[in-house]
């Protein structure tokens, strides 16, 4: 039987969103959202204001997560410590496979949850979208990368204006993600700056620090960038994005859950098991959960 719909995204939020909307003008689109009520609020449209400052109201067929009818492919876009109740979804009703295009490193996490038979992987992407209040503001389309089987998917974005490639490349991609959130993410969030502020030469120096601590590590994992290589991109980055609040401070200002567990945690996990010690990354996570209770008003635990 053919699925009713092409694509779900399940993980309606600011990039969901956007990636729906764009996709939508060219094929079935359906939002699969945390619960019967959240659909149906969705249901009624939301404000989307595109990088060219347009902006208007989006209708798509929403669901509550008992409901969301099957799919060819299902985009994951929930924060990470909602991974496992999106992909538990995801896998239910995709008939071809499941895309991740969170942040951190989610890879494994989602094939355990998506279930036996159905294809999944984790993406990258550099695409930017922010909620300010109601509306969902489309801040650029970025460039995001997939693994070969999810060609079809690549092509309808960069059809849709989200210029997506399908390939090996997105090995290195992932990582070379993976490496800039870890250190701009939980700087920014401690330090309570934007991104540029790390391009200060004290701050920069730290940058420096956590680099060399970190790159044998992804090196291990398969990152091909040394460490000057990826100072280079991570200085690029954050003079495009210097006036940027990144997410982790942005979850941290307004009391959220923080990705720290799928970024550095998962950085220390993988030290761990290759024996190499990785104390200012641990020193930097432990920084981040202290300052995320502090935000959230909870009591210290270890
Ligand atoms: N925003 C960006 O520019 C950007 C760029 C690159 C990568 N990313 C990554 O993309 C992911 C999503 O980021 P975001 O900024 O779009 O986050 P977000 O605005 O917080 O959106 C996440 C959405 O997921 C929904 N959700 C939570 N659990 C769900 C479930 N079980 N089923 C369905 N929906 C569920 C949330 O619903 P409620 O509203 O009901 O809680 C929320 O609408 C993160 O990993 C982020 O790091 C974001």
């Amino acid at each position: 039987m053919r699925p009713e719909f092409d694509v779900v995204v399940v993980g309606p939020g600011a990039l969901g969103r956007v990636f729906a909307a764009r996709l939508a003008s060219r094929m079935r689109v359906a939002l699969a959202a945390r619960s019967d009520e959240r659909a149906r609020e969705l249901e009624r449209g939301f404000f989307l204001a595109g990088p060219g400052g347009r902006e208007g109201r989006v209708f798509l067929p929403a669901f509550g997560p008992e409901a969301v009818p099957p799919a060819r492919w299902a985009i994951v876009l929930v924060k990470g410590p909602d991974t496992e109740t999106a992909a538990r979804v995801a896998g239910r009703v995709a008939r071809e496979g499941v895309v991740s295009l969170q942040n951190g490193w989610v890879r494994e996490r989602l094939r355990r949850a998506v279930g036996e038979g159905v294809w999944a992987d984790q993406g990258a992407t550099t695409a930017a979208a922010k909620r300010e209040g109601e509306r969902t503001v489309w801040v650029s389309p970025g460039r995001t990368w997939l693994p070969e089987r999810a060609r079809p998917l690549a092509k309808a974005l960069t059809a849709a204006g989200l210029p997506a490639e399908a390939g090996p490349e997105v090995a290195q991609r992932r990582l070379e993600k993976l490496a800039i959130n870890l250190v701009v993410n939980p700087l920014t969030a401690v330090l309570d700056r934007p991104n540029g502020a790390l391009l200060e030469p004290e701050l920069w120096g730290v940058v420096r620090e956590l680099v060399a601590e970190m790159q044998p590590v992804l090196a291990a994992r398969g990152l091909e960038l040394g460490e000057e290589a990826l100072l280079a991109r991570l200085r690029e980055v954050l003079v495009h994005t210097a006036s940027n609040t990144s997410s982790m401070l942005a979850d941290v200002r307004a009391g959220r859950p923080t990705e720290i567990e799928e970024i550095t945690g998962v950085l220390l996990g993988w030290g761990r098991e290759l024996d190499l010690p990785l104390p200012r990354h641990a020193a930097l996570y432990r920084l981040v959960r202290a300052t995320q209770q502090v935000h959230r008003g909870e009591a210290f635990e270890e």
